[in-house]
C-alpha cells in the first residue's frame, strides 16, 4: 500500500477485527471536526457553508458508489437506510425476498414494514452460506418487490454475485447491504437499485457516516413515506403549508436535516480508498485474509468457507479449532495484542489492507499457543 494511504491510519498493528468497528482514518476524523468547528465559530453564514459542505460531501459519496449526482445521499446507518427502503414499499403488496442468515440490520427493516402491512417478507434457507442467484431464484416471483443481500456476509465472509442476483431478481428492485465490502473491495451500485452502508467498519469513516445510492428504478417506486420536511421542494419557504412535494433526488430519503459531521467524514474516507486505490486495497485485504485462512486450515480449524474462488470471499474468516474453547482463545489472543471476535462460538478474524503482513504471520504463532495451552 502506498503511504500516503497508510499515513493516514493509526490501528494498533495486531488489530484484525475490521469487520466489527475499522479504526477510522485522520482525514475522516479532521473532517467531523472541521465541520463542527466551523459550527461552533458561529458565523453569520453558517447555514451557507454548511450547505455547501453537504453538497461537496454528497458528491463525494456519488462518485465513491459509482453513481451520478442526484442518486446519492448520506444516511446515518444501515439501518436507517434500508428502513426507508422498506417502509418505502408500504403499499406495493407483494413480497420481499432475504436470506435467512443476514445481519439483523437486513432483517429488522422488513419485519417492521411488513407488520404495518409492506410486502410480505420471504426469507429464504441458504444452509451452504451460498447466497447466490440459484438459492435465491426459488423464493423469487411475479410478485416480488425486492430482493435485498448483503455484498459480504459478516459471519461467513461469502461475497455475493450482485449482477448475477440482479438478473435473478427479474423486475425486482435489489438491494445491496455493503458495510462488510466498502472500502475493502471494489464495489458500488453497479446492476443494484440501492446500495447502503455503514462507514464505520472497511470505509474507516467513524460512526453514524452511513452512504446510500439508488437507481432510477428505485426512485420512482419507491414511496416518500418517511421523507421528511427538509427533503422536499422549496424545503425553506414556510409560507406553504406542508406537504411539499418529494425532492426528485435520494435526498429524499431524508427525514430531517442531513447527517452533516457523518456526510463530510465518509466523503473524506471515499477519498482516502481513492488515495489508496481500491484495486491495491482489495488485493491486499484478500492476501491478508488468504494467510489467516491457510493458518487455521494448518491448525485443522473447521472454517467456514462457503466460496469457490477469491471472487466469492473478501476479509472475514471465521473459524473453530476443535478442543479448543473459542471464548477463552480470544481472550488469550487479545492478551498478546491480537484483536478479534467471537461470534456466535466462533473466531472471526478480518484483517485490513494497512495490516502488516507480517503481523498475520505472528497471529499465527499466537493463535498455535493457543491450541498448545488447550
Ligand atoms: C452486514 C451488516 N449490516 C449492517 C451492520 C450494522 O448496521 P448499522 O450500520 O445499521 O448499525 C452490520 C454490523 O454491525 C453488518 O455486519
Amino acid at each position: 500500500m502506498n503511504n500516503e494511504y497508510l499515513a493516514e491510519f493509526e490501528e494498533q498493528d495486531g488489530y484484525l477485527n475490521f469487520a466489527s468497528v475499522g479504526p477510522a482514518s485522520r482525514s475522516a476524523r479532521r473532517a467531523a471536526c472541521e465541520l463542527h468547528d466551523e459550527v461552533a465559530r458561529g458565523g453569520g453564514s453558517a447555514v451557507g457553508i454548511l450547505g455547501s459542505a453537504y453538497e461537496e460531501a454528497r458528491a463525494a459519496i456519488a462518485r465513491g458508489l459509482g453513481v451520478e449526482e442526484g442518486f446519492a445521499t448520506s444516511v446515518p446507518t444501515t439501518s436507517s437506510g434500508i428502513m426507508q427502503i422498506a417502509f418505502g414499499l408500504v403499499g406495493s403488496g407483494g413480497n420481499v425476498v432475504i436470506p435467512a442468515n443476514e445481519f439483523p440490520a437486513n432483517r429488522y427493516p422488513w419485519l417492521r414494514a411488513e407488520a404495518i402491512g409492506g410486502p410480505a417478507v420471504r426469507v429464504v434457507d441458504v444452509p451452504d452460506g451460498r447466497v447466490t442467484p440459484t438459492a435465491l431464484s426459488a423464493a423469487i416471483d411475479a410478485d416480488t418487490r425486492l430482493v435485498a443481500v448483503s455484498l459480504v456476509d459478516y459471519m461467513t465472509g461469502f461475497r455475493a454475485d450482485i449482477d448475477g442476483i440482479a438478473e435473478a431478481a427479474g423486475d425486482a428492485l435489489v438491494l445491496v447491504d455493503g458495510i462488510q465490502g466498502l472500502g475493502a473491495i471494489a464495489t458500488g451500485l453497479g446492476s443494484a437499485d440501492v446500495f447502503v452502508a455503514g462507514g464505520q467498519k472497511w470505509l474507516r469513516a467513524g460512526f453514524s457516516t452511513g452512504v446510500m445510492g439508488v437507481s432510477g428504478r428505485a426512485l420512482e417506486r419507491l414511496a416518500p413515506t418517511l421523507t421528511g420536511w427538509w427533503s422536499v421542494e422549496d424545503n425553506h419557504n414556510f409560507e406553504i403549508p406542508p406537504p411539499h412535494a418529494p425532492l426528485a433526488t435520494a435526498d429524499r430519503f431524508l427525514e430531517g436535516s442531513p447527517n452533516l459531521p457523518g456526510a463530510v467524514a465518509a466523503a473524506a474516507a471515499l477519498r482516502v480508498v481513492e488515495t489508496g486505490g481500491i484495486a491495491a486495497i482489495e488485493a491486499a485485504v484478500l492476501e491478508r485474509s488468504g494467510a489467516v485462512l491457510e493458518i487455521a486450515r494448518s491448525l485443522d480449524a473447521d472454517v467456514i468457507a462457503p466460496w469457490t474462488s477469491d471472487r466469492e470471499r473478501a476479509g472475514i474468516v471465521t473459524f473453530r479449532i476443535p478442543g479448543v474453547d473459542t471464548t477463552s482463545a480470544v481472550e488469550g489472543l487479545s492478551a498478546s495484542g491480537f484483536v478479534v471476535a467471537e461470534r456466535n462460538g466462533w473466531i472471526r478474524v478480518s484483517p485490513h489492507a494497512t495490516t502488516p503482513r507480517g503481523v498475520i504471520d505472528a497471529f499465527g504463532d499466537a493463535l498455535r499457543n493457543q491450541v498448545r495451552k488447550a
